[in-house]
């Protein structure tokens, strides 16, 4: 079967024009990685080439020996995606100690994967495993809303829950187990990755201050969904830190409780302290 009409990859591209329509992918702005089933290689196999040499991943992630990985090149524009995927996206294949990488298919005009690779794959190896093998999308963008927050609260996980929480009535429900937050480290490299995946032991989303966000999902839709749902809720709080520092009311602690109860979730009591 043709790599651009597998079902995987048409949903990889649709996603990150969805992303690019919100407006998260300025210039080359923002990465997306899907960790492949063994079904989906087995249907491409015969279109895959083995003519890289392997590279250095920059990190050991032997959780993913022999994955195989579709992921945005670094320095491609998201815009352009949809456009000419050949030449923005790549499949790559995992060594077998989870030390090297090759480029399979795509970026047919040359480059590389995502400068975020580290991250990604670190997130990934994580998810696989607190999952139970669930998780295969891993999401960076440069949500705005987001991203002002971060200049304007402390980088507390408790602080960015609890407000993002209070911000829609939805947000417990869509990530009651909350976000956190990472404070400014320089990007693409191994030591914001090691801090990225902590956080990912216990969350779906990880802040990365005055720079952007990362989300992890089971598939496009819940990904997409959680970063749209984050991002309007910081949305929510921009505005009415605009308007005023003064809230007359919000939802309070037990409201929370309440909520919980009838959602079927669990929210951490950490995040319910008195303001
Ligand atoms: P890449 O183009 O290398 O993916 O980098 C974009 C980005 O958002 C870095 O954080
Ligand atoms: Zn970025």
């Amino acid at each position: 079967m043709r790599v651009l009409d597998t079902k995987f990859v048409r949903g990889f591209i649709k996603m990150a024009d969805d992303g690019f329509q919100q407006g998260w992918h300025e210039r080359n702005g923002g990465n997306l990685s899907y960790r492949l089933t063994p079904h989906e290689v087995d249907g491409i196999s015969s279109r895959l080439s083995d003519r890289e040499d392997w590279t250095p991943i920059g990190t050991s992630v032997p959780g993913l020996a022999g994955e195989y990985f579709l992921v945005t090149g670094s320095g491609k524009y998201f815009r352009n995606i949809i456009v000419d995927p050949e030449a923005c996206i790549a499949i790559i294949e995992v060594d077998s100690k989870g030390e090297n990488y090759r480029i399979r298919w795509g970026l047919v005009e040359g480059g590389v994967p995502t400068s975020e690779l580290d991250t990604h794959l670190m997130n990934h190896e994580v998810k696989k495993r607190v999952t139970d093998n669930k998780h295969r999308v891993i999401y960076h963008a440069h949500t705005t809303n987001t991203i002002a927050l971060t200049f304007l609260l402390p980088l507390k996980d408790e602080v960015f829950t609890r407000e993002l929480w209070e911000c829609a009535t939805e947000c417990p429900v869509v990530f009651p187990e909350g976000v956190g937050v990472v404070g400014w480290m320089v990007p693409g490299g191994r030591d914001i990755a090691i801090a990225t995946s902590k956080l990912m032991e216990q969350y779906n989303v990880a802040i990365w201050a005055h720079h952007g966000m990362f989300c992890s999902g089971v598939d496009f839709d819940e990904t997409f969904g959680l970063m749209h749902t984050v991002e309007k809720s910081a949305e929510i709080l921009i505005k009415i830190l605009s308007v005023s520092p003064k809230r007359l009311q919000s939802i309070q602690p037990q409201d929370f409780r309440d909520l919980a109860k009838d959602f079927h979730v669990t929210l951490p009591e950490k995040f319910l302290y008195e303001k």
